[in-house]
């Protein structure tokens, strides 16, 4: 199992980080999710979602409600205080979890969104189901990573590594899946009409609950 969260002065940085420099990330794959699932209203879960980064993009183009769910209570704290600095407390809740057990009710959710966050998940089938089974029929999942498109990760690179020069060589020690660990994953888990890409824009895995 690798279920750590990380160290609380990481996560200032990180969060320091993720609304600043890489802001333009959020916005990009917000607008990409809305394109793609066409999902403007209901319910949200931003699974793995830090200090909520991505859903709070989302909440900025869309009328949507936000569950964010995160195993680090101090990335949740980040959460509440992101959300409060977007007014968006009456729109979004935080709740800590995993997303092996995901707390909520069967059917309940219209959109699941993660980012950054399954590269670390272990028990992937058993993440996949989970997602499954709190989406309502026809509610998609939209997860996966990346830096957004070239134009956006090209001019991030060039800024983090001025902010740190060991950046690049830091992101090749991250976690990854390949795509037949994904695909065995979303397969045991009964989610058999999925779209896996590895693009311009990062990996994404995509499906609508039947
Ligand atoms: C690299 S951060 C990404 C945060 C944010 N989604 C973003 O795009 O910036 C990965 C996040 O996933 C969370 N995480 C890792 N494993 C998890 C799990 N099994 N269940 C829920 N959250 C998890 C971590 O605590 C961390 O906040």
């Amino acid at each position: 199992m690798n279920r750590k969260a990380m160290k609380t002065s990481d996560v200032s940085r990180y969060n320091r980080i993720a609304l600043g420099i890489n802001a333009p990330i959020y916005a990009y794959y917000a607008a990409r999710i809305l394109e793609k699932t066409g999902i403007g209203s209901g319910s949200c879960l931003d699974v793995g979602c830090g200090g909520g980064y991505l859903g709070l993009a989302l909440a900025r183009i869309t009328a949507l409600d936000f569950i964010f769910l995160d195993l680090s209570q101090d990335m949740l704290r980040c959460a509440d205080e992101n959300i409060s600095a977007y007014g968006l407390t009456g729109r979004a809740v935080t709740q800590l979890g995993q997303v092996q057990a995901i707390p909520l009710s069967d059917a309940s959710v219209d959109l699941v969104i993660s980012r950054g966050s399954v590269p670390f998940w272990d028990e992937l089938s058993t993440a996949f189901r989970e997602i499954n089974r709190v989406l309502k029929p026809g509610g998609h999942a939209y997860v996966g990573g990346g830096l957004g498109d070239p134009k956006t990760r090209d001019a991030i690179r060039g800024q983090m590594e001025k902010e740190d020069p060991e950046w690049l060589e830091n992101r090749r020690t991250l976690p990854r899946h390949d795509n037949r660990h994904y695909s065995d994953a979303l397969e045991a888990a009964g989610i058999d009409s999925y779209t896996l890409d590895r693009g311009d824009d990062g990996m994404w895995i995509v499906f609508r609950k039947e």
